[in-house]
């Protein structure tokens, strides 16, 4: 008996239980009710009082032994199996599409104006969009309680210290110019708050690109040509330009850009109110009180500056009639941008 338990164990040691089949003939030969072991144990009885003790022991230990094997068997095969199902995706599923998204009309506009003005030298400078009186207003040269200031209207974060929303981008190029040396060559691009009644053609958050050019002997010439560079750059070769006269208090002489757009169909006639002429933007010469305000020497340096409202360009573009659709965010608006494909 005790040779055959030796047998026995030596076959449990050696027994390969890889798959189901192996570990459930396993099972039965070695583990269920009537099982070999099983059989063993019936027959002690028969077996002689002295060695009765450890043929009970050993028969004890191939239990144990078999019933350890086959768990931790079981246990592997389990574990390949739960891998082998996520490794093989169901390839019956139906398709879930990955939804790409757009690049939104604003963010297209304004790459495309930051491009142009890139080609020939400008760079990209940013600033707050919480700005205190002095940057939005007063070191522009709109003094207190000048009548300039209620063409912007403003919204007001508090009063001491003074802040506020900041009404343009203007403010940027006071923060550059109070830093840094000159020359400057800068477009700097941003938000803009104003406290208007929302409608189609205004709302109370809209994006501003503004332009600096400051250096020796910039001349009004200058800043035509740049300008008419970038008109014929982002609205066609054959686009027209005029500069009307206008007021602005960091610019003297200040002047707005149109744009020839046509008169061919009611629509045009509509939007250029029967003139053919679009304004796009507005510019003027640097006011040398502004030069001053940052500690640049007016009698030196000479610079011109522009500013335009991305929403508004984007909107002449692409033939949009309400700017509200820029803030909504409805998909069905925004994939008519995609880029892609
Ligand atoms: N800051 C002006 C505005 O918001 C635009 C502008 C910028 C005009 C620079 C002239 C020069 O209306």
């Amino acid at each position: 008996m005790l040779d055959k338990i030796k047998e026995l164990k030596a076959e449990i040691e050696a027994a390969q239980l890889e798959n189901k089949e192996k570990l459930e003939a396993f099972r039965l030969r070695f583990i269920s009710r009537k099982s070999i072991i099983g059989d063993l144990m019936g027959e002690i009885r028969n077996v002689a009082a002295e060695q009765r003790k450890d043929v009970g022991q050993g028969l004890n230990m191939l239990k144990n032994l078999a019933t350890g094997k086959f768990k931790e068997a079981a246990e592997e095969l389990d574990n390949l199996n739960n891998n082998i199902n996520e490794a093989q995706p169901d390839l019956t599923l139906p398709d879930v599409p990955n939804q790409l998204g757009t690049i939104h009309p604003i963010s297209q506009t304004r790459d495309k104006i930051v491009s142009i003005f890139q080609r020939i030298g400008f760079n990209v400078a940013d600033g707050p969009e919480i700005e205190d009186d002095w940057h939005n207003f007063t070191a522009l040269n709109f003094p207190p309680n000048h009548p300039a200031r209620e063409m912007q209207d403003t919204f007001f974060i508090s009063k001491n210290p003074d802040k506020v929303l900041r009404t343009h981008t203007s403010n940027v190029q006071i923060r550059m110019m109070e830093n840094q040396e000159p020359p400057f060559r800068s477009i700097m691009p941003g938000r803009v708050f104003r406290n208007e009644a929302i409608s189609a053609r205004a709302h109370c958050i809209f994006h501003q690109i503004e332009g600096l050019y400051v250096n020796e002997n910039v001349s009004f010439q200058d800043l035509k040509n740049t300008l008419y560079y970038f008109a014929k750059e982002m609205f066609g070769s054959n686009t027209k330009i005029r500069l009307r006269p206008s007021y602005f208090p960091f610019t003297e002489p200040s002047a707005e850009m149109d744009i020839y757009w046509g008169l061919k169909t009611e629509a045009d006639r509509k939007i250029t109110k029967g003139t053919g002429w679009l304004e796009i933007l507005g510019c003027g010469m640097v006011d040398p009180n502004v030069l001053a305000n940052c500690n640049i020497d007016p009698e030196k340096y000479t610079g011109f500056a522009f500013g335009m409202g991305i929403e508004r360009i984007t909107m002449l573009k692409h033939k949009i009639e309400d700017i509200r659709l820029f803030f909504e965010n409805d998909v069905r608006f925004l994939r008519q941008f995609s880029t892609i494909g």
